[in-house]
């Protein structure tokens, strides 16, 4: 063995003694609850804290059948309320946060920015001060490890051209959307907090995800759930867009490695190391669904693309270069797209329950018309 995996081993079981108490923000939503259900498996040694207001992405159907429900608890709250936050802090003896609460959606970001600053700028700026208050220059806890850990985006690195390298972490911020706006200045504010108060943190940037429990207003789930109605599928612009897609739970495996392992003050770009075009995608979730649901009237599947006017500010490539997370951390994602979508798309066929539960709701048919309505005819 290398003295490099000997280091790697010492620090892992140095610090497995030291994470205990785990808040989890935004722990009700799709990459949330995966990481909640990875970590119950992973770490049982741990408890878990869920802070999280239920907002229309959050769904608490996602935290049925927990395997150790003992350790988790639930705080139905915002991340924008100081008292609660502090309280969760102060009674709970918080040592960890993994913070994933945010509005997350591009087009949800289109028609009501506002909202997007308030939680993912606002709110991440008050669970920061909580950990400073109760993590830094308190003499009874100095010898104890904390970690503050943000989740985010590649998004806040902008758009690719096709012949660019993929985002390395040492690429300028330059978003696009006010999402990744948002996105970007929480980052930010995170970083100053390592650099102004030695607040120890670190931040991880994501590619797209898919999996179960996603809203089914992101791409994959709302294809897949269109092509199994035979509604059709609203293809933005050309359907030439690239993103970097990664299993969903690849990505808690990479959460995970960075807590364990990663360095106060990193970032690490996290990815799946694979570049289709939007069209592409929607091929392959057809032709899965082709294949499972033989006796469907919607067959070929992909008959339903229709093209619809283009998202403005739409970036065309997102890629990530993981070789740091890679290297330093020996994580790389294990699912290849194929497998997942397969994986993913059988998910939402066998969770037809959940499914329905979400898509009945009113607000959710509300926002299916005010983001398509108004796209057919005007496909510049
Ligand atoms: P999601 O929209 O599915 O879930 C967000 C969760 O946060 C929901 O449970 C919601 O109720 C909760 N929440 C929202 N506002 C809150 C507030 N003010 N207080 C408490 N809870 C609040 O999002 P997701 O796709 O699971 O993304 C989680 C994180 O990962 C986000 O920070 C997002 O920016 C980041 N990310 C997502 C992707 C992706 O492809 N989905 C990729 C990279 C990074
Ligand atoms: P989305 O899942 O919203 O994720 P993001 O905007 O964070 O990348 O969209 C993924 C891609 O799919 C993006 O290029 C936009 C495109 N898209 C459509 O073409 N039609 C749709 O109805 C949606 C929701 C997305």
């Amino acid at each position: 063995m290398t003295d490099d995996l000997y280091a790697i081993i010492e620090l892992n079981s140095f610090q497995d003694e030291l994470m205990k108490n785990v808040l989890i923000t935004g722990g009700a939503g799709f990459i949330g609850s995966n990481f909640i259900h990875f970590l119950q498996k992973e770490r049982s040694d741990l408890i878990l804290y869920n802070l999280d207001n239920l907002t229309y992405a959050g769904n608490l159907d996602n935290l049925k059948d927990l395997p150790n429900p003992n350790s988790y608890h639930l705080f139905p709250g915002d991340i924008c309320h100081e008292d609660l936050v502090d309280k969760i802090f102060f009674e709970n003896q918080i040592d960890t946060v993994v913070h994933f609460a945010a509005e997350s959606h591009v087009d949800r970001s289109i028609q009501n920015p506002l909202k997007f600053m308030r939680t993912n700028v606002i709110g991440t700026t008050i669970l920061l001060n909580t950990a400073l208050k109760h993590w830094m220059n308190n003499k009874d806890t100095e010898n104890k490890i904390y970690r503050f850990h943000h989740i985010s985006t590649d998004e806040v690195y902008g758009s690719l051209t096709p012949e660019d390298h993929p985002f390395t972490e040492k690429t300028p911020y330059s978003p696009n959307s006010p999402y990744a706006a948002s996105k970007a200045a929480s980052d930010l504010l995170v970083r100053s907090y390592f650099q102004t108060y030695h607040l120890p943190i670190t931040i991880t940037n994501c590619s797209n995800n898919y999996g179960p429990y996603q809203f089914p207003e992101k791409l994959i789930p709302l294809f897949i759930q269109n092509a199994i109605q035979g509604k059709s599928l609203p293809v933005y612009g050309d359907g030439k867009q690239i993103r970097d897609w990664l299993y969903v739970q690849d990505h808690c495996e990479a959460i995970l490695k960075v807590l364990e392992l990663g360095k106060s003050g990193e970032t690490y770009n996290i990815g799946g190391n694979n570049q289709p075009f939007n069209l592409e995608i929607i091929q392959t979730i057809c032709s899965i669904l082709d294949e499972l649901l033989p006796g469907s009237d919607y067959i070929p599947h992909y008959q339903l693309v229709k093209f619809v006017a283009d998202r403005p500010g739409h970036d065309r490539r997102y890629a990530m270069d993981i070789n740091k997370i890679k290297h330093e951390l020996g994580w790389q994602p294990k699912e290849s797209l194929s497998s997942g979508l397969r994986k993913t798309v059988e998910w939402y066929l066998n969770n037809s329950q959940w499914v329905e539960t979400v898509i009945k709701r009113p607000d959710y048919q509300d926002w299916l018309r005010k983001n398509y309505a108004n796209r057919e005819g005007d496909k510049k």
